[in-house]
C-alpha cells in the first residue's frame, strides 16, 4: 500500500495550517555591534539609571523645592506663573487669536493638534532610512516644534520681571510656625507698633509676613521709620533704643526661622 493511500487526514482547527515559528534573528554576522539584551544590555541600562537617580536624589536633598508664601486672596499683585517647562503654553494664551473668546483655540485646539500630531509620527516618513536627511517630513516638523517651544518660552520669560517676582513670592521656610519670643524686649515694641499689620506671629495681616526676610538690623530700622512700598512711613514711635530692640528682635526671629528650616 502506498504511503497515505486509503488514509483519512483530519484537520484540527486549533492548529493553523502555516504555523510560523519564532526564530530569533542571527546577529552573529555583526560581531561587536550587538549584545545580549539579558543580562548585558539591561545591566548597563540599570547602572546608568541608578547613577542618574542617585545624582538626582542628592540634588534634591541639597536644594529642596522652594515653597512660596501662603496664598493670599487679597493680593491682587500676585503673578501666578507656570513653571518654566509650561511657559510656552502660557505664552500661547497671550495672543489675540488664542485668548479671550478664542481661548479654546489656545488652551485646547493648538496644544491638542501639536501633541495629538505626535501620534502621526509613525505614518509621516515611512522610509527605512534612519538618517535625518532621509526623513525630511518628521525632522522638519520636529525642528519646527522645538523652535516654537523655545521661542514661546523666551517670549514669555522676557516679559516677566523675575527679580520682582522672586521678591514677591519669596519662599517662606517650611515650618515657619516660628517660636516667637514674647519675652524679648523687642516684642513689646513690635506689639505696639507693627503687630496690627504684620500679625502676632509675624505671619502678616494687612502687611506681608516678616518671616523669611534677609534684611539687616539697619534695614529694618530704616523700614520701620521710613516705610517701604505700600507701608507708610512713621509706623515706629519710640526711642532709638526701642527701635534697635525691635529690629534685633525681627532679625533674630528670622534667623531662628531659617535655622529651623
Ligand atoms: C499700617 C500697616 C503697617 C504697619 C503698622 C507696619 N507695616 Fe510694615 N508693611 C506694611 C505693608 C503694607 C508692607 C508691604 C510694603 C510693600 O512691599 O509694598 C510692609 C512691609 C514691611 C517690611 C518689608 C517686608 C518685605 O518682605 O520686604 C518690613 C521689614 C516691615 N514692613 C516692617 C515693619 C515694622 C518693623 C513695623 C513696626 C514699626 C511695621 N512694618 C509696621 C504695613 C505696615
Amino acid at each position: 500500500m502506498k504511503k497515505g493511500k486509503g488514509m483519512k487526514f483530519v484537520g484540527d482547527s486549533r492548529i493553523t495550517a502555516e504555523k510560523v515559528r519564532f526564530i530569533p534573528k542571527d546577529y552573529s554576522e555583526y560581531p561587536g555591534k550587538t549584545e545580549a539584551f539579558w543580562p548585558n544590555f539591561l545591566l548597563k541600562e540599570w547602572l546608568a539609571g541608578s547613577v542618574f537617580l542617585v545624582g538626582f536624589l542628592c540634588l534634591v536633598l541639597a536644594h529642596p523645592a522652594p515653597l512660596e508664601g501662603p496664598a493670599d486672596p487679597t493680593d491682587a499683585a500676585y503673578l501666578p506663573l507656570p513653571d518654566w517647562y509650561f511657559l510656552f503654553l502660557y505664552q500661547l494664551l497671550k495672543y489675540k487669536f488664542a485668548s479671550a473668546q478664542y481661548f479654546v483655540i489656545g488652551a485646547l485646539v493648538m496644544p491638542g493638534l501639536a501633541f495629538g500630531g505626535l501620534m502621526l509620527a509613525p505614518f509621516l516618513d515611512k522610509g527605512k532610512g534612519r538618517r535625518p536627511n532621509k526623513r525630511p517630513i518628521s525632522v522638519s516638523l520636529m525642528l519646527l516644534g522645538i523652535i516654537a517651544v523655545f521661542w514661546l518660552t523666551w517670549e514669555a520669560a522676557s516679559h516677566v520681571d523675575w527679580e520682582a517676582k522672586a521678591e514677591e513670592n519669596r519662599p517662606i521656610p517650611p515650618g515657619s510656625t516660628v517660636e516667637i519670643d514674647t519675652e524679648d524686649p523687642g516684642y513689646a515694641v513690635y506689639e505696639n507698633n507693627c503687630l496690627s499689620c504684620h500679625g502676632g506671629q509675624l505671619e502678616g495681616v494687612a502687611g506681608p509676613a516678616l518671616i523669611g526676610m534677609e534684611y539687616s538690623v539697619e534695614e529694618i530700622k530704616q523700614i520701620a521709620v521710613e516705610g517701604i512700598g505700600d507701608m507708610p512711613p512713621g509706623q515706629f514711635n519710640g526711642t532709638e533704643e526701642e527701635l534697635q530692640q525691635l529690629a534685633e528682635f525681627i532679625v533674630a526671629t528670622n534667623e531662628q526661622a531659617a535655622e529651623d528650616h
